[in-house]
């Protein structure tokens, strides 16, 4: 291939897997703890930058996950891979802590209706909640980034402003001191042009505060999100391997955007994503017969782009 239709230049982008936790949340069926180490363990070997193994939320309102701490203690740790863990209160950050999570991934909505279905608070009394946590925490060093859900717009609401967005991440950066934040597109309502400005704010008002952005396809935008995002730069990204993923407290939510279909993509046009594609579709390969059912993945249906079939004449 003629290396002048590549644009990335070797620019590094990070890619983080959710699938365990994001995926594995929304599916009606329990995969064995065991199964869950095997999936983390496949991944830790591809090369993602970060992994968010788990949730330590309560287990009667994610049953899949009821198996937080075994899963973040068993796994087999990868040198150089942040292995993130998600936490909605006090009690699940000591939960993690306990389990050795590198890093606690807090969750908000930026949208208040989001926030009370999802979390059974206010955006106010999670504020006040997260403070609390974020002090409980402090003396044991642990990262803490801060995840705004429907941070492009709310399913019950509609558009979401980007000063509110701003505004909470001013609050969690500067009040609470978080290492980092992600804008989610919890139910697949962002759009290129719009990222692209939410990105740049972001990245004008605080340059050295790490920005993950993570998308779901569910109006088959991700990619493009993806795109649009790196163009005004952005680094790091969520994603999930197979597609899979989904909020169960947002109605019509889907996938995330694919794991190998961004590192296919971002492979062709030159970026250095440090993720080994095989490795990452071998782990892929596991999932629909643990969830029992076919995953969205397009790269698991039809290969790869040079995965070529032989001619069929006559
Ligand atoms: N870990 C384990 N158990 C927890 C917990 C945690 N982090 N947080 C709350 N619980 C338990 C409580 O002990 C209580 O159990 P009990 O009924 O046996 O006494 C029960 O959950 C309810 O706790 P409460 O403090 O009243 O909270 P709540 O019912 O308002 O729940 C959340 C609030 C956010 C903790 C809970 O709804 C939750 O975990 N939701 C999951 C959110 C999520 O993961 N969404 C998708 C990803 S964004
Ligand atoms: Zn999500």
């Amino acid at each position: 291939m003629s290396t002048s239709v590549w644009s990335g230049a070797g620019q590094r982008i990070y890619m983080q897997e959710v699938g365990t936790r994001d995926g594995l949340q929304n599916e009606a069926i329990f995969v064995p703890t065991e199964e869950k180490i095997r999936l983390v363990n496949a991944l830790s070997k591809s090369g993602l930058a970060k992994i968010e193994v788990t949730a330590f939320v309560s287990p009667k309102a994610i049953p899949a996950l009821r198996d937080a701490e075994q899963v973040l203690r068993e796994i087999t740790r990868e040198p150089g891979v942040v292995y993130s863990a998600l936490v909605p209160n006090v009690r699940g950050a000591e939960r993690a802590v306990e389990s050795r999570a590198d890093e606690l991934n807090l969750v908000m909505s930026a949208s208040e209706s989001h926030n009370l279905s999802n979390l059974r608070m206010t955006r106010a009394q999670s504020f006040a909640g997260l403070s609390e946590l974020v002090k409980a925490v402090h003396a044991t060093g642990v990262h803490i980034n801060v995840s705004l859900s429907c941070a492009f717009g709310c399913p019950m609401e509609g558009d979401v402003s980007a000063e509110e967005v701003m505004a909470w991440c001013r609050r969690y950066i500067e009040e609470l001191g978080a290492t980092g934040v992600t804008l989610c597109d919890t139910t697949g309502m962002a759009y290129p042009t719009q990222v692209a400005q939410w990105v740049r704010q972001f990245k004008s008002n605080w340059p050295s505060t790490e920005l993950t952005l993570h998308f779901h396809n569910t109006r088959g935008m991700g990619l493009a999100n993806v795109l649009a995002s790196i163009d005004v730069g952005a680094d790091r990204f969520d994603a999930s391997f197979g597609g899979i993923g989904g909020c169960p407290y947002a109605p019509g939510a889907s996938g995330n955007v694919c794991t190998e279909e961004v590192v296919h993509a971002l492979d062709l046009m030159g970026y250095n994503t440090g993720v080994d594609l095989d490795k990452l579709l071998e782990a892929a390969s596991f999932l629909p017969d643990l969830i029992g059912h076919d995953v969205p993945s397009q790269i698991l249906k039809a290969g790869k782009r040079l995965d070529l079939h032989p001619c069929q004449v006559g």
